[in-house]
């Protein structure tokens, strides 16, 4: 931490003091610091996100998801034989119960796929060999287990509502070249996989974003570690959160193109429309993570020939900057990466959940290892002293 955020927080740690002796709310929690955390650290005046302390751009660059799940889990990168044994147990656990398959053929085709990911993850609690069991060995081996299936039951999904028969994971690929493999039926190319791996090192974490505050929640009512995650799940579908990528695509679709993105902001703006993909809680300057999504964007976008979805991001871009100094987040370039590679649109939220998971099963785990219940106060602004009235008399 720099001079500079020490600081900040400081001043923040001072403001919640007073605020909490006062009983006055902060909106949205804004600023508050509300757990110590070794997993991740947003650096929002300067645009950096280390994820236990390796930049983001060091680990886009050169590091792969299974690398990136296990730094979390570990605190540490792994050596080639704990990769190994962590690729291994990844690969053993990406398959599901049969009877949670028979449950993803149960779930309407026109469901939203978050909802259907929200209810099967929850089933998988019934099938965990584990039980009950509350001991770190079990909540890793749940971890593995969530952080595996995840892709099969997005991909699952998408084929079943398709009426097509659901591809088993194979043992060899990578969980980006599963998630292709399976939702296709055919092996990626290397740089279809690469981009998906990539995408998922960026999305893997994000220190207290909602759905990790969810999840911590829940798990600091020694709640169990599905419970945790469907806590998060519900959290990352809304559209100021991990719903906001879904809302970009439909936007970008209905502009169209490059020349309509001007007339369309100014009308969205001056009906004082949230413009999905713009702004952050935290970053005042660009979202790191944007910088590798906008680049995959653009080389897809010159790949498959179809650079509109890319020009007319790059416009909005500019639009957003001049008219309301915001910059892009995570989400916004995340969407015509995952349109060039020819997602289904509404997998877009399901896909960040495939690669949150590792940082929420992360944050869980650091939770129980020194846990107190999270149990904030709120400010009473309703009245007081009323008197109870029968109700014939009301
Ligand atoms: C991310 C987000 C929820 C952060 O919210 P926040 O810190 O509570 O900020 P606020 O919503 O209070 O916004 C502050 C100001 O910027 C404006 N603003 C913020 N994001 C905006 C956006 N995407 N489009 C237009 N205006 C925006 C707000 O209208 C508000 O203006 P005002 O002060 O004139 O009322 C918010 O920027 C947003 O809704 N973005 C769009 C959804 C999105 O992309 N979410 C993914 C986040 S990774």
């Amino acid at each position: 931490m720099n001079a500079e955020e020490t600081t900040e927080n400081n001043a923040l740690k001072g403001k919640n003091k007073m605020s909490s002796e006062a009983n006055v709310a902060k909106a949205g929690l804004e600023g508050i610091v509300a757990a110590q955390s070794s997993i991740s650290d947003v650096n929002g005046l300067e645009g950096k996100l280390i994820y236990a302390g390796y930049d983001i751009h060091d680990l886009a660059e050169h590091a792969t998801f299974e690398e990136v799940i296990y730094l979390l889990w570990n605190g540490k990168l792994p050596d080639r034989a704990e990769l190994d044994r962590l690729k291994g147990s990844l690969a053993k656990e990406a398959g599901l119960p049969p009877e949670v398959q028979q449950l993803i053929g149960f779930i309407p085709k026109d469901a939203n796929p978050m909802d259907m990911l929200r209810t099967v993850v929850s089933s998988l609690a019934f099938y965990d060999p584990d039980g009950a069991d509350m001991s770190r060995e079990a909540n890793v081996r749940r971890a593995i287990r969530l952080t595996a299936k995840f892709p099969t039951i997005v991909t699952t999904f998408q084929r079943v509502r398709n009426g097509e028969t659901p591809v088993q994971p194979k043992e060899e690929l990578s969980i980006a070249g599963n998630f292709l493999y399976t939702l296709r039926g055919q092996l990626p190319d290397e740089v279809a996989a690469r981009t998906m791996d990539v995408a998922l090192i960026l999305h893997a974490d994000h220190e207290l974003n909602a759905s990790t505050f969810a999840a911590r929640v829940t798990a600091a009512t020694l709640s169990d570690m599905y419970s945790s995650i469907v806590s998060a799940i519900g959290a990352l579908k809304g559209p100021l959160h991990g719903g906001a990528n879904e809302g970009v695509i439909k936007n970008l679709l209905e502009i169209g193109s490059v020349e309509n993105v001007e007339p369309w902001l100014a009308k969205a703006l001056a009906g004082k429309k949230k413009i999905m993909g713009f702004g952050h809680r935290v970053y005042r300057t660009e979202d790191p993570r944007a910088t590798h999504l906008r680049e995959m964007s653009g080389q897809l976008g010159e790949r498959t020939g179809e650079r509109q979805w890319y020009d007319m991001s790059r416009k909005m871009e500019e639009v957003m900057l001049r008219e309301k100094k915001l910059n892009p987040n995570v989400d916004f370039y995340s969407a015509s990466t995952y349109y060039a590679l020819g997602i289904p649109t509404d997998l877009f939220t399901p896909i960040f959940a495939c690669s949150r998971i590792s940082g929420w099963t992360a944050h869980v785990l650091e939770q129980y290892e020194n846990n107190r219940l999270i149990r904030p106060r709120a400010e009473y602004v309703g009245p007081r002293g009323l008197k109870y009235v029968p109700i014939e008399d009301r």
